[in-house]
């Protein structure tokens, strides 16, 4: 019985270890490989090529290396009734608060605009604003989102949270549903989205939404590039509805090197690193995931993939 590894990112070697020393009978194996592919119980993969799975023909269980599983749940060739299982939190919470922070508070503090007029040797003061009157709107709720807006309602901010179905949140401010989505926009001078990529949040940041914002609004993109429609979020970058965007997920990864993001001086570009697997981190809940697979229960955060996520 063996574990199929695969990710075009992830080193396998600590998970080699750590499943190695956790299910010495389980054999892990890299992929490619030339080993049978019958005896492939379950994989752990990150971004597997369209297609990829069907060649397991008694596989028990999907485990994503990440937390979001838009890449596996695109192929439509998966056999139906095997569960995934995606990360949850896994050490990636604390990571992403720290990244919705860093930006929620650049932008809060004009760091963006003292930037730029550093550039041209201005020394222009420009007016503060309580952090308790800053509205920052999280979209999504989960498990990242709301360990963000926790943080960001610790360190003052006026936060408000977006979800598919309703939360209560101490010091949040709650929306949910696309009945609720204008409302919550027009409260977000800071937008950060933490939503998953489903067919109904795809290009959820587009011109009809970005319009919704304050003017000269901000945006952290800490999700999937595919939410934001790139040429419309220029757009907005250039006749002002937007400030600045700090955006960690792009449409095409890596961004492209002549893609006008790069050079935009409104935008700050990181390479898909807000929240990272960290094997030590994330091990025990895969180890924990395949013992009760071989138990003949069920994985811990399995993908409903009706809804996608
Ligand atoms: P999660 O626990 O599944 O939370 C998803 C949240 O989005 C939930 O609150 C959900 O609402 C909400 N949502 C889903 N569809 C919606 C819709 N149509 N309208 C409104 N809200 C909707 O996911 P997570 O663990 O927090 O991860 C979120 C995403 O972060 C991942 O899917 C991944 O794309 C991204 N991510 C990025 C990085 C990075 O480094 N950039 C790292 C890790 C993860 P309900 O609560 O009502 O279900
Ligand atoms: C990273 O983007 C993840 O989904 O874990």
């Amino acid at each position: 019985m063996s574990l199929m590894f695969y990710s075009p990112i992830d080193d396998p070697d600590p998970w080699r270890e750590a499943l190695g020393a956790a299910l010495p009978d389980l054999e892990f194996r890299v992929w490619p490989d030339d080993g049978p592919l019958d005896n492939v119980r379950y994989t752990l993969v990150w971004k597997p090529p369209i297609g990829w799975h069907r060649q397991f023909p008694d596989l028990r269980a999907i485990l994503s290396l990440g937390a979001g599983v838009d890449a596996i749940v695109a192929d439509p060739d998966l056999p139906p009734e095997v569960p995934i299982a995606r990360l949850r939190d896994a050490g990636m919470a604390q990571q992403m608060a720290e990244y919705a922070l860093y930006g929620a508070l650049h932008f809060h503090r004009r760091m963006d605009e003292y930037a730029r007029q550093q550039g041209g040797s201005v020394w222009q003061p420009l007016a503060p604003k309580l952090i308790g009157e800053r509205g920052v709107g999280v979209m999504g709720l989960g498990v990242l989102g709301s360990a963000a807006a926790a943080m960001l309602a610790r360190t003052g901010f006026k936060v408000a949270g977006w979800s598919r179905t309703r939360h209560q949140l101490d010091g949040i401010a709650c929306w949910s549903g696309f009945e609720d989505l204008e409302r919550f926009l027009a409260g977000s001078e800071i937008l950060i989205n933490f939503l998953p990529l489903t067919p109904d949040t795809l290009g959820i940041l587009d011109a009809a939404t970005l319009v919704l914002l304050p003017r000269g609004a901000c945006i952290v993109n800490s999700a999937r590039g595919a939410h934001v429609v790139e040429a419309d979020l220029l757009a907005a970058l250039d006749n002002g509805q937007i400030r600045g965007a700090m955006l960690d997920v792009f449409a095409e990864e890596p961004l492209p090197a002549l893609h006008p993001l790069w050079r935009h001086p409104g935008v700050i570009v990181t390479p898909h690193v807000a929240a990272v697997t960290i094997a030590s981190e994330a091990a025990g809940q895969v180890i924990d995931n395949l013992r009760r697979l071989r138990r003949g229960e069920a994985p811990v955060g399995v993908v409903d993939r009706a809804a996608g996520y």
